[in-house]
């Protein structure tokens, strides 16, 4: 048993609640602005500017021109934050803490009510009065970047949860892209095939633990809402849609319930994306919305788009975590493994310390296999610090050779959305060997501890210097 307490345990899985507990145990990491800031790219910019000056705070604002509701976002941009909602732990142990507690899958439970039955329409509603905003100057509209959408098949008895931006166009149809073709396109796909509809529930705006259970990428008929309740250590609480039953987060923010047609397309995109790039590689489909749940006092939770921290950091823990876990089982001398921010999905850099020669090669073949969106995995030793790419590129540069130490694999799926890449077709990828390697005989320049120890002491006797 843990002896931390944790002040955001009871938050009720409750968005609010969760908000209000971290800004009274953790305030000096919530920014809340009280000023009005307009819903073009307003948010963004904050948020980059904010980067620039190496600050990740959470942010609220009260008041953003044109949204009747207040706008919370960049709840996942720090790593720090993301171990405050793992019941504190430290950034480094997050991937152990997220497994652990994602590995306990929990059902959830059926609730008679929840925040997000307080209204409920079935007809009249108009969906363009949904507080959005526009993230950049390149989107083509204002974008749902939250939008996590819960599809069920009960004959297969299986359900699935996961993100896909959406653009209003309508009052009451969106256009949302499944171009990552992951299972909830599996499960559009063989309803279309019988010309059928796929009904679906979308999620916008819940307690970030439902957020980052619905990043995870499970085997095909693995459930995120469990994972979820493995997440919280207790059942997601959920209640049903009203037309075809799905279960949801019962104290949600907005619950958009509908059916993706197969018939239809819907223009959406260029939306900026992770890679840094505007893309409008989309699946194009349409949603049609039959049902809209909301509380009362709704508020907007938005995903940072672009390759924000928050964006990256959302798609990439539960990857890393479950990268980490694969690797160590079958690699033992596995000792850390970060996904960079300058790599956006694509880069990889592992740590290891080497039992044997090649063994930097299969752990990075290893990587490259079970990650699809990897294209270049760096090998280094334990000794290299991975969170920094800085320390990962010098032992590239002093330790690596070209024509011995780089894996090449061509012709294999690769994201959808690398601009490098055609988008429908393949991607090669590389593993770059920067261990040392058996051969190595280069000695690292070395101060002294007592050196270290000594300038330590001076340090602190001119700054004491300079305040006095
Ligand atoms: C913040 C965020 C936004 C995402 N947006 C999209 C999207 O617009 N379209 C898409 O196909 N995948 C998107 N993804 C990726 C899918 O949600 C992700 O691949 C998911 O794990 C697929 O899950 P599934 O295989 O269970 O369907 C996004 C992921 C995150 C974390």
């Amino acid at each position: 048993m843990s002896s931390r307490v944790d002040p955001l345990a009871d938050t009720g899985q409750d968005l609010h609640r969760f908000v209000d507990a971290y800004a009274e145990h953790f305030g000096d990491d919530l920014l809340v602005v009280r000023e009005p800031v307009g819903r073009d790219q307003d948010v963004t910019a904050l948020v980059w500017a904010l980067a620039a000056e190496g600050r990740h705070p959470a942010l609220k604002f009260e008041r953003v021109q044109g949204l009747d509701s207040p706008l919370v976002t960049n709840l996942f941009a720090s790593r720090e934050r993301v171990g405050r909602m793992l019941g504190g732990v430290a950034a480094a142990g997050i991937h152990a803490e997220y497994q652990s507690r994602s590995r306990r899958m929990v059902a959830p439970r059926e609730v008679g009510g929840g925040a997000v039955t307080e209204v409920v329409q079935s007809e009249g509603f108009d969906l363009t009065t949904l507080p959005t905003i526009k993230h950049f100057a390149t989107d083509r509209g204002p974008y749902i970047t939250n939008a996590v959408v819960v599809a069920e098949d009960r004959d297969a008895g299986i359900g699935n949860v996961s993100y896909h931006r959406s653009m209003l166009n309508g009052a009451q149809t969106l256009g949302t892209s499944l171009h990552s073709r992951g299972h909830l396109w599996r499960m559009f796909q063989a309803q279309a095939e019988r010309g059928r509809p796929l009904p679906v529930a979308m999620v916008i705006g819940a307690h970030p633990l439902f957020m980052l259970a619905a990043a995870a990428r499970l085997p095909y008929g693995v459930d995120e809402r469990h994972v979820a309740g493995g997440l919280f250590g207790a059942p997601l609480e959920v209640v049903r849609t009203p037309r075809y039953g799905i279960a949801v987060p019962a104290h949600a923010e907005f619950v958009l319930e509908g059916v993706i047609d197969p018939e239809a397309k819907s223009e959406e995109g260029p939306f900026g994306e992770f890679t840094g790039y505007s893309s409008d590689r989309s699946t194009n489909n349409l949603l049609r919305v039959q049902t809209l749940m909301q509380r009362r006092d709704a508020w907007l939770l938005d995903v940072v788009g672009g390759n924000s921290a928050e964006h990256l950091n959302l798609g990439r823990i539960p990857r890393e975590s479950e990268m980490v876990e694969k690797l160590r089982e079958r690699f033992p001398g596995v000792t850390a493994v970060h996904y960079p921010s300058s790599g956006t999905h694509f880069h990889a850099y592992v740590a290891l310390r080497q039992s044997r020669p090649g063994e930097a090669r299969q752990v990075m073949l290893g990587l490259l296999g079970w990650d699809p969106y990897l294209k270049t995995v760096i090998a280094v030793d334990e000794d290299v610090d991975v969170m920094r790419d800085e320390e990962v590129l010098w032992a590239l540069a002093t330790h690596f050779q070209p024509h011995l130490d780089v894996v090449i694999v061509e012709g294999l799926p690769g994201s959808a959305l690398d601009p490098s890449a055609s988008g429908v077709g393949t991607t090669s990828r590389m593993g770059l060997d920067a261990t040392r390697g058996p051969g190595f005989e280069g000695v690292r320049a070395r101060i002294d501890a007592a050196a270290m120890q000594r300038a330590g002491e001076l340090l602190a006797r001119l700054s004491a210097g300079h305040a006095g």
